[in-house]
C-alpha cells in the first residue's frame, strides 16, 4: 500500500486517444467505496468527452479572457489543460441545509472518493490530476453552472484524465510525519 501511495503522481499531460468506457465505469465504481459519513454518499460524478468537453472548453475560455484581459499567453497556455485531455469528470459533494458540519463532512467523504478514483487511475495505467484552480474553475459558478448541478451541490473538483504522454516525474519530497504529528 505504501508504494502505491508513493508512486501515485499527478499527471497533466495525455495521450489524444479516448479512455474506453470500461475505464471509466471502473474509475467511477472506485468512488463509490469510499468512506462516507451516515452513507450519505454525498458525491455526483458528471463525465465529459467529446462534445460536452469541447462546450467545457468554450466556457473555461470565456472565464480566462475575463479573468486575464492582457494576458492572452497565459490564456492559451492554462486552456491547453482541458483542450489537451480526452476525459474529464466534475465531481460534487452534497450540501446539507442547515448543518455545516455535515457539509463539511460530505467534502471530506467526497476528497475521499477523489482518492480512490487517483490511485485507480494508476491500476488502469491511465493518469489524473485533480484541479481546483484556473480552467479547474471549481470555485468559479460558470462550471456549477455549465453541467447543471444543482444549488444543494458544491464542486469539489475537475478531474483531468487520460493516457499519461509523460515521463511520471519523481516524487515532491514529502515533509516528514515526525514533523507533522504532535504525540499527546
Ligand atoms: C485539492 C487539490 C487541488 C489541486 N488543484 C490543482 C490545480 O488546480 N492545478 C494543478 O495543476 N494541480 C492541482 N493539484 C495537484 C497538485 O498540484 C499535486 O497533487 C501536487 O503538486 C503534488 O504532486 P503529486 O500529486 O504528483 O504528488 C491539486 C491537488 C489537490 C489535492
Amino acid at each position: 500500500m505504501l508504494e502505491a501511495l508513493k508512486n501515485r503522481r499527478a499527471i497533466r499531460q495525455f495521450e489524444t486517444r479516448e479512455v474506453e468506457r470500461e475505464k471509466i465505469e471502473s474509475l467511477l465504481e472506485a468512488a463509490t467505496y469510499a468512506p462516507n459519513d451516515r452513507m450519505r454518499e454525498p458525491w455526483h460524478f458528471y463525465v465529459l468527452q467529446g462534445d460536452s468537453l469541447k462546450r467545457y472548453e468554450q466556457v473555461a475560455l470565456d472565464y480566462l479572457e475575463k479573468r486575464f484581459p492582457t494576458k492572452p499567453h497565459l490564456v492559451e497556455s492554462s486552456m491547453e489543460a482541458i483542450t489537451k485531455t480526452p476525459l474529464v469528470i466534475v465531481v460534487t459533494s452534497a450540501i446539507v441545509d442547515g448543518d455545516e458540519g455535515a457539509t463539511k463532512d460530505n467534502t471530506f467523504a467526497v476528497s475521499s472518493a477523489i482518492m480512490s478514483m487517483w490511485l485507480m487511475t494508476e491500476q488502469l495505467d491511465l493518469g489524473m490530476v485533480w484541479r481546483t484552480r484556473g480552467v479547474g474553475l471549481v470555485h468559479e459558478t460558470a462550471l456549477h453552472t455549465f453541467i447543471g448541478a444543482s444549488d444543494k451541490e458544491q464542486l469539489v473538483g475537475t478531474l483531468c484524465i487520460g493516457y499519461p504522454a509523460e515521463e511520471k516525474a519523481s516524487m515532491k519530497k514529502r515533509t516528514s510525519f515526525t514533523e507533522k504529528t504532535t504525540w499527546l
